[in-house]
């Protein structure tokens, strides 16, 4: 018999593909998503039907904010492992309209601890992310410093490994908290920098520059992260583990922006900082490397340029 994988958000990024690497592998993957509209719900449903090529794939669109169907659906089919990605995404979106957050990110999460905490399954896996350290400075970040968020998006995160560090004493449950740090990639998000800037450059717009480019984020591909989590799910672990997923290898915004500023024109608009926005990431991912005895991971210049390839091939703008 295969083994059953959930993975909530399907639809979304991470989510995605990480359902079409098990897909690879032979598992049986069951999705659930919203489609919700923070970003092109057509690109969400590309993924998806993308992922039904494969038969293994079952989809069910669920909002994770309504227990009762939730529960009704999930039920009937015993995971060996889970991956909950659903979420409200983006620190800027979480000035805008924080209850999104406060729904889907804890109202959801809870409903899927209260589901799972009597389910037998090996592990449930969680995307929590690099926005819980705020602006800590003591780089690289490791997993037991301090945590301390500076807007809604990232307490919303520190609550889930509050809540799930909870749920693993209370009940059988095995939890492991991902602390992602910025992904990107094939399949990426329209929301965020990177694809930003590809249409920006593709349709020779503006591009609004935050904070000047004095931002520094630590890029994490996404075939590197598909990979580690492949193999971390197959790991025995503790009752409840964090991880840091990242490159441990930071780049200032600006450098990217004078790569393509070279080559490509287009309308460079700098701004000062967001509020919502941390100045620096930087995370180190020696525990993870450790734990799935990885060694080196995809050189930032070539994972962003097979993303901009990617993107002006798929014509990507046209939908984003
Ligand atoms: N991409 C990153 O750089 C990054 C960094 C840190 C943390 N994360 C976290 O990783 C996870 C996946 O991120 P992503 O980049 O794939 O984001 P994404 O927005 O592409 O995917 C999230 C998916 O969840 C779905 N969703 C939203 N609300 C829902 C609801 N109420 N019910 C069911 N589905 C719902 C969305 O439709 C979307 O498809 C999220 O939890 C995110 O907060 C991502």
């Amino acid at each position: 018999m295969k083994k059953k994988i959930l993975i909530t958000g399907v639809a979304g990024f991470i989510g995605y593909s990480l359902a079409s690497k098990l897909l690879s592998q032979g598992y049986n993957v069951y999705g659930i998503d919203n489609f919700d509209n923070y970003y092109s719900v057509l690109f969400k449903k590309l993924r998806i039907k993308n992922l039904k090529k494969n038969k293994n794939f079952n989809f069910k669109k669920i909002d994770i904010i309504n227990y009762e169907v939730l529960d009704n659906y999930l039920r009937k089919t015993n995971f060996e492992y889970v991956f909950h990605f659903a979420a409200q995404a983006g620190v800027r979106y979480s000035l805008i309209n924080p209850n999104k957050y406060i729904q889907t990110n804890i109202v959801g999460f809870f409903n899927l601890m209260e589901i799972f905490k009597n389910k037998k399954v090996k592990r449930f896996f969680y995307a929590s992310s690099s926005s819980v350290y705020g602006d800590s400075q003591k780089f690289p970040l490791k997993e037991t410093e301090k945590i301390n968020p500076i807007n809604i998006y990232g307490f919303s995160k520190k609550l889930n490994e509050i809540i799930g560090e909870f749920y693993s004493k209370q009940y059988k449950l095995n939890l492991t908290a991902l602390r992602f740090f910025t992904v990107y990639g094939e399949w990426g998000r329209p929301d965020m920098f990177l694809f930003k800037l590809f249409k920006a450059i593709k349709n020779k717009n503006k591009f609004y520059l935050n904070n000047f480019g004095n931002h520094k984020r630590d890029f994490t591909y996404i075939n590197d992260l598909v990979n580690i989590l492949t193999k971390l799910m197959l790991k025995k672990d503790n009752k409840h583990n964090i991880y840091n997923i990242s490159s441990n290898n930071p780049i200032n915004i600006k450098k990217i922006i004078n790569i393509y500023k070279s080559k490509y024109p287009f309308n460079l608009i700098p701004t000062n900082r967001h509020i919502a926005d941390v100045l620096h990431t930087h995370g180190s991912n020696l525990k993870v490397f450790r734990k799935v005895k990885k060694k080196k991971l995809t050189k930032s210049r070539k994972g962003i340029q097979n993303t901009f390839n990617w993107y002006i091939k798929n014509k990507i703008y046209k939908i984003q």
